[in-house]
C-alpha cells in the first residue's frame, strides 16, 4: 500500500483494508458532487480575485472543474475509494486533468469548511424540495376539499362516530398541517443559509481571503461568524431532519386514514389503480400499499433524526470524523420524504370519494346527539348538562326502538322533554 498523496508526506504506508472500509465515504458523499464543484469554483474565483493564485491557474482550475461536472453528468467520472471522499476524488481527478495547478485549489481551505459548505448547499435544496412537495400535496387536498365541500362524513373522536363533518373540512385539516410543515422547512432553509468557507480547519486562515465573495457566489446570505462553529455545527441538518420527521408523521396520519377508508368495512374511498396493488392469491383484493409504505417510512425519517442527534450529542469542538456520519441520515430521510410527498399528492389527487358510504356511516352511532342537546339549550333554555342528559335518554330510547336518533318519533322525544317540537328535525 502506498501512502495517500493528499497527506502522505509523513506516512510511509497506506491504510489497511479495514481502515479504508471504515473511513471511506465516497459511496454516499458522491451525492454532494455538484455542491462540491460549485464550492470549489467559488473558492478558486475568490483566490484569483485576491491575487492568492494567478489567473492562469484559476482559469485552468475552472476548466478542469467544468470537465469534471460534465463527467459526473455523463456518468463517466471515475469514483475511487482510495481517495476516500468526494472532495479528494474531485481534487485527484482535477490533478489528472490539469496537472500541478490543481494543487493550488486547496489554498486557504480545509475539507472541514468544504464539507460543511457542501452539506449546507445540499440541505438548502432539500428544504426547497420539501416545500415544493408539500405545496403539491396541499393543492391536491384543496381540489378534493372544493369538490367535497358538501359531502357529509362522520367525524370521529376515539375512532367512534362523534359529529357529522364534511370531507372537505377533513381535507382542510391536513392542508393546515402541511402549511406548518412548509413553514418549518422554510425556517430551516433560511437559518442554514450562511457560508462556512474561510473557517478552514477550525481557526480560519491567514490568507487575505474574501469570505463575502464566496458566500455571495454560492447564494448564502453571509459568511458564518465563528470559524469553530462553522466547521462543527450540524444543527442545520438536525432542523431539516426534525422538520422531515414531523412532516412524515403528519403524512402518516393521513396514510392511516386512507388505509382505513379504503377498506370495504368503511368503503369511504376508492384508490386509483395507479396507487393500489392486487393479491397473488385473493383476486378480490385491492391493497393500499402506497399508503402503508408512507406510514412505515416515517420510521426511517425519524430514525435518521435520532441517529444524527446521537452522533452530535457528545462531540467536542471542533471537527471530529464522527461528522462524516451526518450525510447518510440526511440522504435517507430526504429520499423517503420526497417519495412520500409525491405518493400522497398522487393518492389524494386520484382518490375517488364515495359520498353514499360516508353518508350512511354518518347516520350510524347517533352523531346528532350533540345537536339535539344544543337545540334544547337554544330553543328551550335548558342548561347544557340537563340537555345532555335528555339527549342521552333519547339515544337510549332510539336504540331500544332500533332507529337512529334523527328518526326517533316526536312523541317519544316529547316524553323526555315536552318542549321538543317539530322544528327539532
Ligand atoms: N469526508 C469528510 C466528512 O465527510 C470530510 C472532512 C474530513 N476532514 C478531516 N479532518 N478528516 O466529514
Amino acid at each position: 500500500m502506498t501512502a495517500n498523496r493528499m497527506w502522505g508526506g509523513r506516512f510511509t504506508g497506506g491504510p489497511s483494508a479495514i481502515m479504508e472500509e471504515i473511513n471511506t465515504s465516497i459511496d454516499f458523499d458522491r451525492r454532494l458532487a455538484e455542491e462540491d464543484i460549485a464550492g470549489s469554483e467559488a473558492h478558486a474565483a475568490m483566490l484569483a480575485a485576491r491575487g492568492i493564485i494567478d489567473k492562469v491557474d484559476a482559469d485552468s482550475i475552472a476548466a478542469g472543474l467544468a470537465a469534471i461536472r460534465a463527467e459526473i453528468g455523463q456518468g463517466t467520472f471515475p469514483y475511487r475509494r482510495e481517495f476516500e471522499d468526494i472532495h479528494m476524488n474531485v481534487e485527484a481527478r482535477l490533478s489528472e486533468l490539469i496537472g500541478p495547478a490543481a494543487g493550488r485549489l486547496h489554498t486557504a481551505r480545509s475539507r472541514n469548511d468544504q464539507v460543511a459548505t457542501d452539506l449546507r448547499l445540499w440541505v438548502r435544496k432539500a428544504c426547497a424540495r420539501a416545500e415544493q412537495g408539500l405545496a403539491e400535496f396541499q393543492r391536491a387536498l384543496l381540489t378534493q376539499a372544493e369538490r367535497h365541500a358538501g359531502t357529509i362524513m362522520p367525524g370521529f373522536t376515539h375512532m367512534q362516530p362523534a359529529q357529522p363533518v364534511t370531507f372537505g373540512h377533513h381535507c382542510l385539516a391536513y392542508v393546515e398541517m402541511a402549511e406548518r410543515d412548509r413553514g418549518r422547512f422554510g425556517d430551516a432553509g433560511r437559518r442554514l443559509n450562511e457560508c462556512p468557507l474561510g473557517a478552514a480547519a477550525l481557526a480560519g486562515t491567514a490568507y487575505d481571503i474574501d469570505r463575502g465573495a464566496t458566500a455571495r457566489q454560492l447564494g448564502f446570505d453571509r459568511p458564518m461568524r465563528n470559524s469553530m462553529d462553522a466547521v462543527s455545527a450540524r444543527d442545520f441538518a438536525l432542523e431539516y431532519l426534525a422538520a422531515a420527521a414531523i412532516a412524515a408523521a403528519n403524512l402518516s396520519r393521513l396514510a392511516e386514514e386512507i388505509f382505513l377508508w379504503a377498506s370495504p368495512a368503511f368503503g369511504f374511498v376508492r384508490l386509483p389503480d395507479a396507487f393500489s396493488t392486487g393479491s397473488s392469491i385473493m383476486p378480490q383484493k385491492r391493497n393500499p400499499d402506497a399508503a402503508e409504505l408512507v406510514r412505515a417510512k416515517t420510521g426511517r425519517v425519524l430514525g435518521s433524526f435520532v441517529a444524527l442527534l446521537t452522533v452530535i450529542k457528545g462531540l467536542p469542538l471542533a471537527y471530529c470524523k464522527d461528522l462524516q456520519e451526518d450525510k447518510e441520515s440526511v440522504f435517507a430521510a430526504a429520499d423517503a420524504l420526497d417519495l412520500c410527498l409525491a405518493a400522497m399528492a398522487g393518492m389524494i389527487a386520484q382518490l375517488t370519494v364515495e359520498p353514499a358510504a360516508m353518508k350512511r356511516a354518518a347516520e350510524t352511532g347517533h352523531p346528532t346527539a350533540t345537536d339535539l342537546a344544543d337545540w334544547l339549550v337554544a330553543k328551550a333554555n335548558r342548561p347544557f348538562r340537563e340537555a345532555h342528559a335528555i339527549s342521552a335518554k333519547a339515544v337510549a330510547r332510539a336504540e331500544e326502538l332500533g332507529v337512529t336518533l334523527d328518526r326517533l318519533p316526536l312523541a317519544e322525544l316529547k316524553k323526555l322533554d315536552p318542549a321538543i317540537a317539530e322544528g327539532i328535525y
